[in-house]
């Protein structure tokens, strides 16, 4: 084995003598997230086992014993900046050894879980590799780097994290502010063949529904007003429920939402193949459930849907829009689009134009793509030329940016219930959201943060709407 990897368990290194460097006095870490809202969770969980093993958040690197790249792989750009980044944290490091001091340093998420060790030759000053599946175990990693180990831990771990990781003081779910995100499920089944999650973030896990309550119940307790479930899949969830059968989202949700103090429920991310009858007409029936929703289609080709494997055609995909519209005709409709699947055509690109006007977004995202190593669409024949992908996509993103101001714009004028957020950014104002998830401004009298109040919109920006108490 050429890798410094090395087992010892806490108590042989403290056994060692070695287990004292900054054990004695404060110790603080800094965590840097990329990639997607289970990322940004996952920090938080990683926050608070680290938190119940002694080390406090820290917002500046410079002040960080620890730093920790919660990473992301989906895209090859997203993958590579975490290689700059370390570049810049090695100095730092370094730095910090002149002066006799030490600096850990460590990746985790989905970079951490498809490089594994390879991170560790690459990077000569990382001491962690940590996978999404084993964060509970980071207080057990740091005690042996402190014994003077590189570790690599990427198993899927036997054991459930969520069970393991400690719940976060009321204080510090009370600091993170009045919405928050709660992972229900992890990891992927459906092998779209762009796409590195599933082996990322392997195989589908349900957590069980009494684990989310008591989750959303904390949650509500520390001031949380709105709560976002997350997920891979997140319409895929189907935990246990207390009467021992398998709830689908659609249940979860009603549940959640009789939780006092909790005023919103939103969920995300979804796919097509996954929305039933139970979750669609809770859209209809719910009130806490707000009017959006992200749907990604991807393409609107039937041809690349397939070798997508997306297992559904277009048609599927606007028939589907048009029950949810059924349900719950104001719903705001949110995706993602890759343009440059291997083989796209020119007519293809166009299918997928259509689909777009057709469906009518308020919000999207779109990638060029990007072949990913060990998934099956970067060995397909017919990669697309960079500059046919750019033209693409520059194309796509005018129009959904037209879309999206088109809408933003379609909000003047009416009223609705906002959920005050934060301060703004200019003295005196405050954020909040619609329930189509737009900030909107409001005068800092108009209510305190987690009131939810009746504006009038007034005038729409480019990505905000400024309101007045109705
Ligand atoms: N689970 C979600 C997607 C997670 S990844 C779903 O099924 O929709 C977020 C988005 O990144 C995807 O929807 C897709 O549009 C984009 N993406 C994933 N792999 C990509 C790749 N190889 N190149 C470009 N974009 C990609
Ligand atoms: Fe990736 Fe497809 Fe799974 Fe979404 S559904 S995470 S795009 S494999
Ligand atoms: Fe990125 Fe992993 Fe999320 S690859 S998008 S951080 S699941």
């Amino acid at each position: 084995m050429d890798m410094p990897t090395t087992h010892r368990t806490p108590a042989r290194a403290a056994a060692t003598g070695d287990d004292t460097t900054g054990d004695d006095r404060d110790r603080k870490v800094f965590i840097k997230t990329y990639g997607c809202q289970m990322n940004v969770y996952d920090s938080q969980r990683m926050a608070d086992a680290l938190a119940a093993d002694g080390y406090a958040a820290t917002e500046r690197m410079e002040d960080a014993d620890l730093v920790l790249l919660n990473t992301c792989h989906i895209r090859e750009k997203a993958a590579e900046k975490v290689y700059s980044e370390l570049g810049r944290i090695r100095d730092l490091k370094t730095e910090r050894a002149l002066e006799g001091k030490t600096l850990t340093i460590g990746v985790t998420g989905c970079v951490a879980q498809a490089e594994g060790k390879e991170i560790i030759r690459r990077a000569p000053a990382v001491d962690l590799v940590v996978g999404p599946q084993t964060y509970h175990r980071l207080p057990d990693v740091l005690a042996r780097v402190r014994g003077g180990a590189r570790v690599v831990e990427t198993d899927y771990a036997i054991e459930d994290k969520f069970e393991h990781l400690p719940a976060p003081k009321k204080a510090v779910v009370a600091k993170r502010g009045v919405t928050a995100f709660l992972t229900v499920q992890e990891g992927c089944d459906k092998f779209c063949t762009f796409c590195v999650v599933p082996y990322t973030r392997g195989s589908e896990v349900s957590r069980p529904v009494e684990q989310i309550v008591a989750e959303a119940e904390r949650l509500a307790a520390a001031g949380v007003r709105e709560v976002t479930l997350l997920g891979q899949n997140v319409n895929a969830w189907h935990g246990q429920g207390p009467d021992g059968k398998a709830w689908g989202l659609g249940r979860l949700l009603f549940r959640l939402a009789e939780i006092p103090g909790i005023a919103r429920l939103r969920y995300t991310t979804s796919h097509p193949r996954d929305m039933d009858d139970e979750l669609i007409a809770a859209h209809g029936d719910l009130e806490t459930l707000m009017p959006y929703l992200h749907l990604p289609v991807q393409a609107g080709s039937d041809r690349i849907l397939k070798a997508m494997n997306r297992k559904h055609a277009a048609s599927d995909y606007l028939r589907l829009i048009e029950r949810i519209r059924a349900a719950r005709p104001d719903i705001a409709l949110s995706g993602d689009f890759i343009v440059g699947f291997p083989g796209e055509t020119d007519a293809d690109f166009e299918d997928t134009l259509r689909l777009v006007r057709e469906v009518g977004y308020a919000s999207a995202f779109s990638f060029k793509y990007s072949p990913r190593p060990g998934t099956p669409g970067a060995e397909m024949d017919g990669h697309v030329a960079e500059q046919v992908k750019d033209e693409r996509l520059q194309r796509l993103q005018a129009l959904l940016v037209d879309q999206q101001q088109a809408f933003t714009v379609s909000m003047v004028g009416r009223t609705m219930p906002v959920l005050i957020e934060k301060p703004g950014r200019q003295a005196g104002q405050r954020v909040g959201r619609s329930p189509w998830l737009q900030p909107v401004i409001v005068d800092e009298k108009a209510g305190g943060i987690g009131d939810i109040i009746d504006v009038r919109i007034m005038e729409a920006g480019f990505n905000s709407l400024h309101a007045v108490p109705a």
